[in-house]
């Protein structure tokens, strides 16, 4: 168990045998670090409900704490601020712990199975800068919420079918006519090939779309052809899958290049055969109402403060939609893993349509109330302007430019080079890039838009994954030149030092404050804070050619330390670290 638990731990039987009662236990780095390594308040709210003097309930408290050989320097400031220190010993035995396996160092939870939908690319659509950070926060959070003790799973719930779809055919059979999808009364075999590309659908889709948004009737034919595709006509079906296939090998590629690893990759179109059942759940339960011709879902409750408008489930024409298709999705994940929460890692600008489906998912009893549905509202990445990121001529930034962008401006770390290959020399340039638009991106709020800066984030200065990057290559290549062995930590000869092991120790708080908040800004926060320690311990010390055989021995101890705490954060946030730089 990680020292700030079991310290927590401690406290609570220390509470309990003095008879106080004090529900939520939480240790705090000091505020006041010269008194000590961490504090806890909570004397002030006991003596507050037992109308007794703070100070005098901090020093029974204090004692009790006295009496586990774990503690030094225990004292108390202020009003009943308790101060606590770790001694040596029980340092040097938990440091050499964690040190072997870091994810002991983090608070664990109960297991729960839980369920993650982020990504969510538009098949024939080109991935743009929102799908980033749906991808790289989903990605993330999944990992730390496994870190924290649960069982995990993603899929990527691509958009594979709506009105893209209507407008991709529409245009296919302006260009191709005589091709045999089109034909209604054909019944041989479909073609498997159309010689078609992922960059021909880069200049359909924009083409389609731009002309039938200049043609009313042209519009009016996509929206025929989307619904007969959705009523399965066969030559449609065919065709589209197809185009599917050639699209989603393109977003796999794209996300490969940004570690997200989905375990599913179904689309909307995975949850047609649980439509019909899921339509019959909420009969059964008396939530599909028709209203002007659609079937629709009511959802308002009394206590709101703001109107939340009924959902649609069917259209007017008897389509399916996009919330159709979300609830057969629900149903599917439900029957099939039964998982205990489901997160949605989407654009924040969805949150009211994610209300409306979680309720008319609870109400209907699709779903029972001791599954818990979380959104995670994500802001998006703009340019300078404020407005939604653009290309230099004003159209719309594609994911693969944006990456581009970066890997052109990393590419001159490794440039010049000699040691490197050329092939060495793209790969660590390519995970510098992919490292500084993840830093970059986790490091606001989720909910928080952002500003593109290239520059900013390229920098080896400042809170940027190439300075971060940078310092994890720098402990690991002090430690490759030191040898492999298992180095032990003598003693702690400098405040920098104090200071390293002082950081280490507050990881469990900033771990799980960014489990529950469901943000990484702490994360990437905090792995800042203790790479800067260790650059001020590495710029004060020479440590490979330290003739105090014991001194060199603890320094590299803390070395590992840090470095091992970067190799686990790092990993949650799924930026790999290169060998060198
Ligand atoms: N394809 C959607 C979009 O681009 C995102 C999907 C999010 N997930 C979901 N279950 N609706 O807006």
């Amino acid at each position: 168990m990680d020292l700030i638990s079991k310290t927590e731990q401690i406290l609570k039987e220390v509470i309990e045998k003095n008879n106080f009662d004090e529900e939520a236990i939480v240790l705090s780095v000091s505020s006041k670090p010269e008194l000590g390594q961490f504090q806890y308040n909570g004397a002030m709210a006991i003596a507050k409900k037992r109308g007794m003097n703070p100070r005098a309930i901090a020093e029974q408290i204090a004692n009790g704490l006295n009496e586990y050989d774990v503690f030094e320097n225990i004292n108390i400031a202020g009003p009943g601020f308790i101060n606590i220190s770790f001694n040596a010993a029980c340092l040097k035995e938990y440091l050499s712990e964690i040190i072997k396996d870091m994810s002991q160092n983090v608070k664990k939870y109960p297991s729960k199975k839980v369920f993650f939908d982020y990504g969510g690319a538009n098949v024939a659509k080109a991935l743009h800068v929102g799908h980033l950070r749906t991808a790289n926060i989903g990605e993330a959070l999944k990992r730390l919420t496994k870190l924290v003790g649960n069982e995990v799973m993603s899929d990527v719930h691509l958009g594979d079918i709506g009105r893209q779809s209507g407008m991709v055919i529409f245009q296919l059979r302006e260009e191709h006519p005589d091709w045999v999808f089109f034909d209604e009364n054909y019944d041989g075999e479909y073609p498997t090939e159309i010689g078609i590309t992922n960059a021909d659908l880069e200049r359909i889709y924009p083409l389609a779309s731009t002309r039938a948004k200049e043609d009313e009737n042209i519009m009016e034919e996509v929206r025929k052809i989307t619904a007969e595709l959705d009523n399965g006509r066969k030559g449609y079906t065919k065709l589209w899958d197809i185009i599917r296939k050639i699209s989603i090998e393109n977003i796999k590629e794209t996300y490969n290049g940004l570690n997200a690893e989905f375990d599913l990759w179904e689309g909307e179109t995975d949850s047609y055969p649980y439509i019909d059942e899921m339509l019959q759940v909420l009969k059964d339960n008396g939530c599909l109402v028709e209203s002007q011709g659609a079937l629709v879902c009511d959802v308002a409750d009394e206590s709101d403060k703001a109107e939340i408008p009924p959902l649609v489930v069917i259209k007017t024409d008897g389509t399916t939609l996009y919330a159709t298709r979300e609830l057969a999705t629900i149903l599917s994940r439900m029957k099939r893993f039964n998982p205990d929460e489901l997160i949605y890692v989407v654009d924040n600008r969805q949150g009211m349509y994610f209300e409306q489906v979680f309720r008319t998912a609870y109400k209907s009893n699709l779903v029972s109330k001791d599954v818990k549905f979380t959104f995670v509202g994500v802001g998006t990445m703009n340019g300078k302007d404020g407005k939604p990121f653009k290309t230099r001529d004003g159209g719309v930034m594609k994911l693969d430019s944006l990456i581009g962008e970066i890997k052109e401006e990393t590419s001159k770390y490794v440039k010049d080079n000699e040691n490197m290959d050329e092939k060495e020399q793209k790969d660590v340039s390519d995970k510098v890039a992919v490292a500084a638009l993840k830093y970059a991106d986790l490091l606001p709020n989720v909910e928080k838009d952002y500003i593109f800066d290239l520059t900013k984030f390229c920098s080896l200065e400042g809170k940027t994954g190439p300075y971060i990057l940078y310092s994890a290559v720098r402990m690991k290549s002090l430690l490759s030149k030191a040898g492999d062995n298992e180095y032990k930590l003598n003693d702690i000869y400098s405040q920098t030092e104090k200071d390293i092991i002082t950081k280490v120790l507050e990881m469990p708080i900033r771990i799980d404050k960014a489990y529950r908040n469901k943000t990484l800004s702490d994360v990437t926060e905090y792995i800042y804070e203790i790479d800067s320690l260790f650059n001020k311990f590495y710029a004060e010390n020479r440590i490979l050619t330290e003739d105090n055989e014991s001194k060199k021995q603890s320094w590299l101890f803390l070395t590992k330390l840090v470095y091992e705490v970067n190799k686990l954060l790092l990993d949650v946030l799924a930026i790999l670290i290169p060998d060198r730089m």
